[in-house]
């Protein structure tokens, strides 16, 4: 009897802290061993000349979610999963949307039955608290916790989302009080309305709109305000999305005081411009939809912003926030109300299978960062934010087989039509590319290889978290 189920020979090891050669035993989905040279296998792969990375984890993803009247989501827990791992990922962490007089409880059970079959890749529900009443925070909040689901979301813009700063600071306190992560979209919801009406006024209707009525002082302040909200009730937050210089200097300035906040960014922010919501060169005059996105792109001086902070230490995580919406669709960005204002263009833009590949090429390949920054950054890390360490996130001993085998030097152009994801574009559509994932395992299984889907849906387990003890503090 082979001691392992699976050994693959010949890689560059690589985590968030060590580079090594080492070849790699599996057993019951798990990593048995790292040795130079492990015994006998039942199956062996040679990955000689790629990296073996941590499998990619997506801590902020949006699947199946509801997304307003006529306007339906791009992704499924299917289609959503498939095209994550075919992009070198092995677990997503969607939101579950309490809709404003839900019962948090009733939302996340029926949001669950969906992803419940449905995932290639395995799954960890963050929730979404957009109605904090008192039986939402006193008995709901704190039992689904205790359940597992130890991280959620708020916001400070949105119509139906949006939270005053009364209702932050005690959904904080329970978090502090319950060992919770908060997650905090950070803009300000009466800027936005206050410019989005002045700019319909003036006729600035175009989808390039939607980038003038939220400028970085919309999301400088939001950051500002968590953060303070963050310190008077002593509790670590998440500001994600980050898009540009001027929250980025917030976040820093929070940090330098010692304030335990973290921070998230995203390839869009990275590599995309508030210039490509103008459509330029393009014959469809709503083309710019495509790019509507919040926070929206910036430039290429917040680009490089964001990248400094990256390289100094202040993001933690490079999420997709994979929001997918069909282009040509009159439930997605062309719905009928959406060409007559940018404010009813959905917001968000799809990224689940292509995040991996434009950081490590604009990142790695470009020497931006290091290879274990990169893992740090797009696994390690989110596994550790959000309670799925150390069950994933590295590659050692005990952890799931969960690891990307990845061609360093691959050369590739990003193309709609190689995509699985379940919406009609890319924002990244003819982006060049060095590196590429050319296999994805997921708990030692293989799931994708060079673009194809092997996997059976439903393989993916939907996983239960655990908060951390030294994190539940008196209110
Ligand atoms: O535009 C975006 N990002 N839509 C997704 C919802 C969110 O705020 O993350
Ligand atoms: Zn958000
Ligand atoms: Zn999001």
């Amino acid at each position: 009897m082979p001691e392992f189920d699976l050994a693959i020979r010949g890689a560059t090891v690589v985590t968030a802290s060590d580079t090594m050669r080492a070849d790699i035993g599996i057993r019951d989905g798990r990593i048995a061993a790292l040795a130079e040279r492990i015994a006998d296998a039942a199956r062996t792969i040679d990955a000689s000349g790629l990296l073996a990375l941590p499998g990619g984890i997506d801590s902020h993803v949006h699947i199946d979610q509801p997304s307003g009247p006529g306007i339906v989501m791009a992704d499924d827990f299917a289609s959503a999963t498939r095209a994550a791992a075919a992009g070198g990922n092995t677990c997503v962490m969607p939101f579950a949307l309490q809709p404003r007089g839900a019962s948090l409880r009733e939302t996340v059970d029926a949001y669950r039955a969906r992803a419940e079959g449905a995932c290639l890749i395995d799954a960890a529900i963050h929730l979404i608290v957009a109605d904090p009443t008192d039986s939402v925070l006193g008995q709901e909040l704190p039992a689904l916790v205790a359940d597992g689901y130890t991280s959620f979301k708020v916001f400070m813009t949105y119509d139906d989302l949006v939270l005053n700063d009364r209702e932050l600071l005690e959904v904080f306190a329970v978090a502090r009080r319950e060992g919770a992560r908060v997650m905090v979209h950070a803009e300000g919801y009466d800027t936005i309305r206050y410019l989005s009406e002045k700019l319909e006024r003036a006729g600035e209707t175009r989808p390039y709109g939607h980038a003038l009525s939220r400028p970085q002082t919309v999301e400088r302040e939001a950051a500002h305000r968590a953060i303070s909200h963050a310190e008077l009730i002593d509790l670590p937050i998440v500001i994600v999305h980050v898009s540009g210089a001027e929250a980025t200097e917030q976040i820093a300035w929070a940090q330098a005081r010692g304030l335990r906040i973290h921070a998230e960014t995203c390839p869009q922010y990275l590599t995309l411009t508030a210039e490509d919501m103008k459509g330029i060169g393009d014959a469809d005059a709503m083309a710019g939809a495509k790019y509507v996105c919040s926070p929206p792109l910036r430039d290429a001086a917040s680009q490089e912003a964001v990248w400094s902070g990256i390289r100094r230490g202040i993001f933690d995580v490079v999420s997709s926030d994979h929001c997918p919406f069909r282009y040509d669709d009159p439930a997605g960005k062309l719905n009928p109300r959406g060409k007559t204002s940018f404010r009813w263009i959905p917001n968000g833009i799809p990224g689940i299978e292509t995040r991996l590949p434009v950081l490590f090429s604009e990142g790695v390949s470009k020497g931006r960062i290091s290879l274990n920054r990169f893992v740090a950054l797009t696994a390690t890390n989110h596994a550790r934010l959000y309670g799925l360490y150390p069950r994933k996130g590295s590659i050692a001993p005990g952890f799931d087989a969960d690891i990307t085998l990845w061609d360093p030097n691959r050369r590739e152009t990003i193309r709609q039509a190689n995509l699985h994801h379940g919406s009609d574009y890319t924002p990244w559509e003819g982006f060049a590319v060095t590196g590429w994932p050319v296999m994805t395992l997921g708990r030692g299984e293989v799931i994708a290889e060079e673009g194809r889907i092997l996997g059976e849906p439903g393989r993916g387990r939907i996983l239960d978290r655990a908060v951390d003890p030294s994190e539940r503090r008196a209110a």
